[in-house]
């Protein structure tokens, strides 16, 4: 009798997630929206966090811990951050056997600095270090697909979670080519990415990445976490529907950042953190970009200075930022600095997973950026493509461990197919959401976003729609529940960290009711 595992998404943590499966004789199908060719994951520049340490600078797995705890503000379950940094460097020695080429120096992966981290730690291929490891996994995922082990199912969309009382029993998707829909027996494992088609022109990410599966899971009982906790990325650019991100690899390559104060740049970074200056913290960085540019003090641009870096490493180690740079800004960053902005790029907050990636739905598992575990209140650069590669592999032998036959009971074959999504809805949402869940919040205007968000969905008639809202109204009624400033949910009207809130957020939908408490992560979903 064949295993089947249906892993939904096709990026970094699900081709993870599928090799592992398959490397252990279980069937797959691989369930995406758009082919790996086109997944987030591509996007990804700077690089991916180990402490291989090949620098000379005395690395271990136990200051990557460090980094990463304290980067997320303490409330990542430590069991499950010491596992991801312990494993790390195995990882890099995974994707070395794929035949990622890394960049290398006397035989030895070369890692350069990344924010919040005291070391040399992050290794990548250029500033295209997700795309190079993509090419990798997909050909490797290629080889289970020749034996019969991966069912690569490209343009599929899922429709819904087959849940009750608790319990998966497989899910519902759409062939988008054929217009057929296809129910699917067994666990799932969502690996679909962050919520950024919640913030559509305003994030890095892809908006493909809509979101809507996640929708779907909160209304079905899931406990999310931490959905106040948005990573604005400190350097991006607007351009066309989107913002492109400006690597921290950059800054870590000596960029720096300055603001006109007083007729003369001034460096605010390494003026206010003489330690890692420019490589504090996302969260960091962002909030005083925010406040530099508000202050009648200075003048309201940023700017990031490349042209320090020296002309080898544009070459060696950031060609392809060069290239994008010029072609999207028609200016050369080696030549002049440019204007950047804060923008939003990573989501904390997700479905809530234990140490093992179970979810709080039996037979589900997430893994990658849909999932919260790693991070905490702040991610760290390059701990994204480490989290879900960890992830994918984690959520799998879970699946394995706990695997059991299902079959989708005929009740529940009776779903309402929901329609798509109405474009005008969606930005609607992204409105209020992205007014109200700014760098810098407070109650008045978190609570002006939740009215708005009420009314938009008392006047909404459709279906997905109403399901996003209500996400989005738990993101912004998690960051109202949050009494205290802590990683990248600021409150100016609670600006310390609190003991109290030493804890993640949980959101749970019950019947048209979110509510919100706060509790340790990883607990264990037995
Ligand atoms: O800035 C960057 O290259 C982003 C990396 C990350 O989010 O991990």
């Amino acid at each position: 009798m064949e295993k089947t595992i249906n892993i939904i998404g096709s990026g970094i943590a699900g081709l993870n997630a599928a090799i592992t499966l398959s490397e252990v004789g279980f069937h797959t199908n691989l369930i995406s929206l758009q082919p790996s060719e086109r997944a987030q994951s591509v996007l990804a520049e700077g690089g991916i966090n180990a402490s291989l340490n090949t620098m000379g600078e005395d690395d271990s797995p136990l200051f990557h811990f460090n980094d990463t705890m304290k980067g997320g503000c303490f409330i990542a379950s430590s069991e499950a951050v010491k596992n991801l940094t312990d494993n790390a460097p195995k990882i890099i020695e995974k994707y070395v056997s794929y035949g990622v080429p890394f960049n290398m120096e006397n035989g030895h992966i070369i890692e350069r600095n990344f924010g919040g981290q005291k070391k040399k730690r992050t290794a990548f291929a250029r500033s295209s270090t997700g795309k190079i490891l993509m090419t990798a996994l997909i050909d490797e995922v290629r080889k289970y697909e020749a034996l019969g082990l991966v069912n690569r199912m490209p343009h599929h969309e899922l429709k819904d979670l087959l849940i009750e009382n608790g319990i998966l029993y497989g899910c519902l998707i759409k062939d988008t080519y054929k217009d057929e829909l296809i129910y699917l027996n067994g666990p799932v494992i969502l690996a679909t990415g962050g919520m950024n088609g919640f913030f559509p022109e305003e994030t890095t990410g892809t908006t493909q990445n809509d979101g809507n599966a996640q929708a779907i899971a909160f209304s079905k009982g899931v406990e999310f976490a931490n959905l106040e906790f948005l990573q604005y990325h400190p350097t991006t650019i607007r351009i066309t529907g989107k913002r492109m991100l400006i690597t921290e690899a950059a800054r870590g390559e000596g960029g720096r950042l300055y603001v006109i104060k007083d007729g003369k740049p001034w460096y605010f970074m390494e003026e206010k953190y003489p330690e890692l200056k420019n490589l504090m913290p996302r969260d960091v960085v962002s909030r005083e970009e925010y406040f530099v540019s508000t202050s009648p003090a200075c003048e309201h641009n940023i700017y990031l200075d490349m042209t320090v870096i020296p002309k080898a490493t544009w070459k060696n180690k950031l060609s392809d930022l060069r290239e994008e740079i010029k072609s999207y800004l028609k200016k050369d960053p080696a030549k002049e600095p440019i204007k950047i902005e804060p923008g939003i790029h990573f989501f904390m907050g997700g479905i809530n997973t234990d140490n093992l990636h179970r979810s709080s739905v039996k037979n589900l598992y997430a893994a990658g950026e849909c999932a919260c575990i790693y991070h905490g209140a702040n991610r760290l650069g390059g701990n994204s493509l480490l989290g879900a590669s960890y992830g994918g592999i984690k959520a799998a032998e879970s699946a394995i461990k706990y695997f059991e036959e299902l079959e989708i009971p005929n009740e529940l074959k009776n779903n309402k197919i929901l329609a798509d999504s109405k474009m005008s809805t969606v930005v609607k949402l992204k409105d209020i959401l992205y007014n109200g869940l700014t760098i810098v919040r407070n109650e008045d205007g978190l609570n002006d976003a939740l009215n708005k968000a009420i009314d938009l969905l008392n006047n909404c008639d459709n279906e997905i729609d109403k399901l996003r809202i209500y996400l989005g109204i738990a993101m912004i009624k998690s960051a109202l529940s949050r009494k205290e400033s802590r990683g990248a949910h600021y409150r100016s009207d609670y600006p310390e960290s609190l003991d109290e809130y030493k804890l993640q957020s949980i959101a749970k939908y019950d019947d048209g009711k979110i509510n919100i408490s706060f509790r340790m992560a990883g607990e264990p979903y037995d």
